[in-house]
């Protein structure tokens, strides 16, 4: 999952999360960057290195579990040393702050550490599904682009040969997809576009259907109309307050046009299908909102071209 800061990203990786568990797909979350929200939308504490259940399968509907981790770099290296017979020196390497050396000499290391590391969990096969949270657009591109850059910079040896698999399973689009999601407004919708562009023709990445999120949905009887609802819902308005009613649902209905237009030349920009996900009104997502968007999102999976 790609896009711009705050657009919904982490969002909609729990909202896939949940609507994979009720396909009875087995799924992990990867999360990248710090602390997000996601293990509260499943009432769950904050994750860790070590994966840990977001929600059990099982059940009359035959869900399948939902697992998450995060990965850090530092991380992911005592792990390849210890896969390569260097436990002995890792804990020092990492502690000494070695990484941060070689990071600074070849960038994109960090990120190759962290790619190698999903590589290697897709690898293992224990799950239908991984869903990485990946860090805003911006940073998303250099992340995905690590492997390649890498390969012009180390030519041989295991950072090469790790950067090569990672390339592989990047571009491999049967394996590998991206998930850009945008808000339906000017400026994230922009930065969408180029962010599709940027990781098509330089990573080489296949891109997932888009998602839109955020949008208002139509609420019916509320239009230019809504003092009128109102009044046929019983309800009676006092003294200035249908002028209040009038300009919220005016408000209201310039959003939502807004919106259209947003998607609308999205769609036109970038010749992928979308999927949608509306606008909550809400102060925190949790297990019940999250089951809602996740609904929402199995709702309008037939009308994909492709199965995702
Ligand atoms: N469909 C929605 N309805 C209501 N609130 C939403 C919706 N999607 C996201 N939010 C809220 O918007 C905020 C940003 O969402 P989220 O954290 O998923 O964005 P993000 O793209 O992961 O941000 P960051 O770039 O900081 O990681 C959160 O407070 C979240 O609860
Ligand atoms: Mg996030």
């Amino acid at each position: 999952m790609a896009g711009k800061g705050g657009v919904g990203k982490t969002v909609v990786t729990a909202t896939m999360a949940r609507a994979a568990a009720k396909l009875g797909l087995s799924t992990l979350v990867i999360e990248v960057e710090g602390k997000s929200g996601l293990p509260s939308m499943f009432g769950q504490p904050a994750l860790d290195y070590e994966e840990v259940v977001l929600s059990h399968g099982g059940g009359p509907d035959g869900e399948a579990e939902v697992r998450a981790r995060t990965l850090t770099p530092d991380e992911a290296l005592l792990d390849y040393l210890r896969d390569h017979g260097l436990s002995r020196i890792s804990k020092r390497l990492v502690a000494s702050g070695a990484l941060d050396v070689v990071a600074t000499a070849a960038p994109g290391i960090k990120d190759i550490l962290i790619l190698g590391k999903v590589k290697q969990l897709e690898r293992m096969g224990d799950y239908d599904l991984l869903l990485l949270d990946a860090p805003a657009a911006g940073h998303a591109i250099t992340f995905l682009q690590s492997a390649r850059a890498l390969l012009d910079t180390v030519r041989v040896g295991p950072i090469n040969a790790q950067a090569q698999a990672v390339l592989e399973m990047l571009t491999d689009h049967a394996r590998c997809r991206v998930v850009l999601v945008s808000l339906p407004e000017e400026t994230p919708v922009n930065e969408l576009v180029d962010t599709a562009f940027s990781l098509e023709d330089r990573v080489g990445i296949g891109l997932a259907p888009v998602v839109v999120n955020g949008l208002y949905d139509e609420i019916e009887g509320v239009g230019a109309s809504a003092v009128e609802a109102a009044a046929a819902a019983g309800a009676t308005l006092r003294k200035g307050e249908a002028a209040v009613l009038e300009a919220a649902a005016q408000f209201r209905a310039d959003r939502m046009e807004l919106q259209v237009e947003q998607t609308a030349r999205l769609a036109d920009q970038l010749p992928l299908a979308q999927l949608r996900l509306p606008f909550l009104f809400t102060t925190d997502i949790g297990p019940a909102e999250l089951d809602l968007l996740a609904d929402r999102l199995l709702g309008q999976l037939d009308q994909l071209p492709e199965v995702v």
